[in-house]
């Protein structure tokens, strides 16, 4: 039997949320709660249930699951109640705004013995499954470095995202997919995090930034967004023993570059403007195979998916408490590393 949800905050994702809910095989979208009254009336407008309070929402018994969809410094107040109500929650990310919440949360999960998430949906990006592809069928041994890189050119949105008390800033927006994706490639555990901010459009909060997390066993991920970016650098480059891949563009498939012979029989040296380079010449095709990976099949409608299954105890939930706990102390350790502009060792 389907999950009835509430989505709280009918905003940008919200509307998503509930767009999707009407999609859904697994969920009926019982109503939305919003605390603007004009979201409430549009809803209504659109044919969809809006409640009048938080606590009609809570008191309802037939609603299973709340959907969190609020401004990032919300997310604790409408967690915890909705958890204490006996609701399963699925959270926004990011799901707080700090680890001290984020335990606090889990605290009231365990205690109300319902299941809690966060929305971390870009775990579905057919990119970072292309990435995540490669680790697995192990074509390329082992990754040593992959940089995943979102760029914009239109500075932040000029709404709550730019306001730090509020949670804005890329960091927390789009920094937390980035990382928790690669957190996913990953196995090693961390040593150190380096991070510096940009403030080109906004000085209250991060407007982009470049982080390096290094592994143990010299390993590392670079991950970096930027919101004045009027030329986008590649989506993800990899670089493993065996080769290289990369996908320029989220719509673009990943190129494959193998690599076949380590050693080549001639290099031919290639000139550059002002001199001539053996070192940095391009291979030939003798000792390459180049290739286009297919794009991997990926239905973000899983997420929601894994979470009913994991209400009715047959999964396990797609994002763990511990997952989501690393994450955030990995942000929490940026905020740190820009202040004292210092890479930062990591206790993981
Ligand atoms: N996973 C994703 O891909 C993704 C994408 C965008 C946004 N988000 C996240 O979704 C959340 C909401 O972002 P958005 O872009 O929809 O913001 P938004 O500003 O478009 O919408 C927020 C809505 O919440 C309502 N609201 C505020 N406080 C409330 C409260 N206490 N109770 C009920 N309603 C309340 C506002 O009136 C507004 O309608 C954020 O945490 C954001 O990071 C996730």
């Amino acid at each position: 039997m389907k999950k009835n949800l509430v989505v709280v905050g009918y905003g940008g994702m919200g509307g998503w949320h509930t767009q999707h809910a009407l999609k859904s095989d697994v969920v009926s979208l019982a109503g939305i709660y919003d605390i603007d009254p004009k979201k409430s009336a549009l809803a209504r407008e659109r044919g969809i249930f809006a409640y009048d309070s938080l606590e009609d929402v809570l008191n309802d018994e037939k609603v299973d699951l709340i959907t969190v969809a609020i401004p990032n410094d919300s997310h604790i107040d409408v967690v915890v109640k909705a958890l204490k109500a006996g609701k399963n929650v699925i959270c926004e990310k990011p799901v707080a705004m700090n680890s001290c919440e984020l335990d606090e949360m889990i605290k009231a999960a365990e205690e109300s013995g319902r299941v809690f998430s966060v929305h971390q949906n870009r775990r579905f990006d057919v990119d970072f499954l292309a990435m995540k592809q490669i680790k697995e069928s192990g074509e390329l041994g082992s990754i040593i470095n992959i940089e995943s890189r979102i760029h914009g050119s239109r500075g932040i949105p000029s709404d709550w995202r730019g306001e730090k008390e509020h949670g804005g800033g890329m960091l927390l927006d789009w920094g937390v997919h980035l990382i928790d994706q690669l957190l996913q490639i990953f196995d090693e555990k961390i040593e150190k995090i380096f991070c510096t901010f940009d403030h080109i459009t906004n000085q209250e909060v991060d407007d982009g930034f470049k982080l390096t997390i290094y592994f143990e066993g010299g390993k590392s991920a670079y991950v970096e967004v930027g919101t004045y970016n009027f030329i986008a650098m590649p989506r993800f480059y990899m670089r493993a023993e065996k080769g290289s891949a990369i996908i320029t563009d989220w719509r673009e498939k990943c190129k494959v570059a193998k690599c076949t012979h380590w050693h080549e029989s001639e290099v031919l040296p290639v000139q550059t403007a002002a001199g001539l380079t053996k070192t940095m010449a391009p291979r030939d095709s003798v000792t390459m195979d180049e290739y286009e990976l297919e794009r991997p099949a990926s239905d973000v409608h899983d997420y929601y998916r894994n979470f009913c299954l994991a209400i009715d105890g047959k999964a396990t939930q797609l994002v763990t408490h511990p997952q989501m706990r690393r994450v955030m102390r990995v942000m929490e350790a940026c905020f740190e590393s820009d202040r004292l502009g210092q890479a930062i060792n990591f206790d993981d």
